[in-house]
């Protein structure tokens, strides 16, 4: 008897069909849920006599197998259909694309110009291959200046006997000052960002290449104070409200007089850590009054105009903020360094 319930069942399980969500739902609870049909039978099991135990338990599994078979395949059925009658968005890329991130130095370089934007300052521009008489003679140099040496500079060509018409990679980007103030008169005031280059060896602390932004301000009564302000006001837009910054007197043969300028080690807030060699401060940046012997070399009058010059370095301003301290980074590509600057974009 059993048996033929079975059959009768399994026969009407492979021939349903169901054309919605819920008519397929309706099926799965009559014939495979906790009080379904199957389960019912497997109630009835324990009546069948001893002998036909096996052929009915055997019975009943295909049953049960059959059922969730068939319920299976009326499902996917449906989904897929579902699928094909969806619109298409042929727009759609064939794959999930990566947006990449901008480079760290990218970032800072664009922090830098921002706040110089905002205090007035113009974007300028010039070439990385440069002539002697931009970088070095306009700006001062003495014609036995080491920074005209081998050791420093990477000549593109060297004239055999006028040193300023030797061609090079420029080694500041000093020389962008020399080629605007000689264009236009002042008042000036301009940040030039650029690439540079110096013959150095590469290691974690030092590269053959690396970024500037240079500034410069010309016009009547310019004083010392007034560059001692915007490098202030530069130090706290960049490190915070509390930075302070303290300058300590140098030499560049373009500025004078020149001076060294540290800020107030922002790990520590200057008490002293192994951060700044517990100095309490760290070194970010060169500048200077502009030397009158460079206002007069580039046709501008020292006795009428004064002027400020100051170059930072964009991969020591980065290190100081993010605390990368192997300078190779920068240029390796290795995205999983790149990666960790998602956020900052
Ligand atoms: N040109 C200098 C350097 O490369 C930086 C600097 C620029 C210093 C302007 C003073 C004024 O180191």
């Amino acid at each position: 008897m059993i048996l033929e319930k079975i059959e009768s069942l399994l026969k009407e399980v492979s021939e349903v069909s169901a054309s919605n969500a819920e008519e397929l739902e309706a099926l799965r609870l009559k014939y495979l849920s906790k009080k379904g049909e199957i389960n019912a039978l497997m109630a009835d099991f324990r009546n069948v006599a001893a002998d036909q135990k096996k052929a009915v338990g055997m019975k009943i599994n295909e049953l049960k197998q059959t059922a969730i078979e068939h319920i299976n395949a009326l499902r996917e059925q449906m989904e897929t259909k579902n699928d094909d009658s969806e619109e298409l968005d042929l727009t759609r890329t064939a794959y999930p694309i990566k947006l990449g991130t901008r480079h760290p130095l990218t970032i800072v370089r664009n922090e830098i110009i921002d706040i110089f934007s905002r205090m007035g300052f113009t974007l300028a521009d010039g070439p990385e291959v440069e002539d002697d008489l931009h970088i070095f003679t306009k700006m001062n140099f003495a014609a036995d200046h080491p920074a005209r040496d081998m050791q420093d500079t990477f000549f593109i060509s060297q004239h055999p006997n006028d040193v300023t018409k030797n061609i090079l990679l420029r080694s500041h980007t000093s020389s962008v000052q020399a080629r605007v103030m000689e264009r236009t008169q002042p008042p000036i005031r301009i940040i030039c960002p650029g690439r540079v280059y110096r013959n150095e060896a590469i290691t974690a602390r030092a590269h053959c290449f690396f970024h500037q932004v240079e500034g410069l301000y010309i016009d009547k009564n310019v004083s010392f104070t007034d560059l001692k302000q915007v490098l202030l006001t530069f130090s706290q837009e960049m490190f915070g409200p509390e930075t302070q910054i303290r300058l300590r007197p140098s030499y560049f043969p373009f500025t004078e007089p020149s001076a060294e300028m540290d800020i107030s080690c922002h790990i520590c807030g200057g008490k002293g850590c192994g951060f700044c060699k517990h100095t309490g401060w760290v070194e970010i940046l060169g500048c200077g009054m502009v030397d009158p012997n460079v206002l007069e070399l580039c046709g501008i009058d020292s006795n009428v105009y004064s002027g400020y010059a100051f170059g930072l370095g964009v991969e020591r301003i980065t290190n100081l903020k993010y605390l990368v301290s192997d300078l190779r980074m920068f240029s390796e590509n290795d995205t999983r360094f790149l990666k960790e600057f998602e956020s900052a974009n």
